[in-house]
């Protein structure tokens, strides 16, 4: 009889142990996802981290931001820097700016686009529309180059996933120019940056404190612009983030009570062997 409890008794309890700590581990990955980072080198870009609203399990990006950020991208980085795989129409969606609808179609009216060809085979500039992309602001790669001393600005629609740091990176990227120290041999044309691989960029410092204007009176600092352009540039990347989170708790959330429901099935299961 002793013995017969014994075998009972070991498996109900390990199973016991097995749940809370799968219900741990399940939390933990959802808590922490998003934000390790691995440790550093000393070589490696300085890339500072910022506290930013998306992140966490109960992390969505901020409005405001993002409507400050599009506005920082419209007016500074278009100059240089295509957006290719974002519509205005993204603009108005709940988790994005939100822009309404009105709003969309000016700002998209406010960007020439290459159409065509019309009748006579000849392309054409039209304003914007809702349903079209970002027009790239140079023509092709080769355009690109030669009006940047040979420099090529990358897309920026991925960006904010692709680049070492993430929004990090960005942030610290645009924060980041500096004099060169003593000693250090910066190339013609580049600029000394700390956080770019290898401390030198061939974009000049894009933002000046004070640069563009924000209808919601927040300072227009440097930093402050960086930090907006990032997150808009997150969301860009990754639209969908505050859905993602929400299904992660929702999960989170039913994984609890199935675990609890499984606790009291069993319970009641092995009391009815006594
Ligand atoms: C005058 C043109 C110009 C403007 C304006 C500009 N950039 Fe750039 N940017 C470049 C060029 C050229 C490069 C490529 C640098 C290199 O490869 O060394 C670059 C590189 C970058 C990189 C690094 C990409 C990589 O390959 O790692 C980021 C991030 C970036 N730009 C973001 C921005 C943001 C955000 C803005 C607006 C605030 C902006 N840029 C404004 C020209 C510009």
């Amino acid at each position: 009889m002793d013995s017969k409890m014994m075998t009972i008794s070991s498996p109900r309890r390990s199973f016991g142990r097995t749940l809370a700590s799968l219900a741990i581990l399940a939390g933990l990955a959802l808590g922490v996802a998003g934000q390790v980072s691995p440790a550093r080198a000393a070589d490696e870009p300085e890339i500072k981290k910022i506290d930013w609203p998306f992140i966490g399990v109960f992390g969505t990006y901020d409005t405001n931001a993002l409507r400050r950020g599009y506005k920082v991208y419209k007016e500074v980085c278009s100059n240089c820097h295509s957006l290719n795989l974002v519509h205005f129409r993204n603009l108005s969606e709940v988790g994005g700016p939100h822009f309404s609808e009105a709003q969309v179609k000016a700002l998209a009216a406010t960007f020439q686009v290459t159409d065509g060809p019309n009748k006579e085979g000849d392309m054409f500039q039209r304003p914007g529309l809702p349903s079209d992309p970002f027009p790239a602001p140079y023509a092709n790669e080769e355009a690109a180059r030669a009006a940047l001393g040979g420099a090529l600005p990358p897309d920026l629609s991925v960006m904010a996933k692709a680049l070492e740091g993430g929004p990090d990176g960005i942030h610290s990227i645009l924060t980041g120019y500096k004099d060169a120290p003593a000693g250090f041999k910066l190339q013609d044309g580049l600029h000394y940056n700390p956080a770019f691989p290898g401390s030198q960029i061939a974009m000049p410092p894009p933002l000046s404190d004070g640069q563009v204007d924000f209808a919601d009176g927040t300072p227009n600092t440097v930093d402050q612009m960086a930090k907006d352009v990032a997150q808009f540039l997150m969301w860009a990347a990754e639209p969908k983030l505050d859905q993602r989170h929400q299904m992660g708790f929702m999960v989170l959330i039913y994984l609890g009570v199935l675990a609890g429901l499984l606790y009291f099935v069993t319970r009641k299961v092995w009391a009815d062997q006594h």
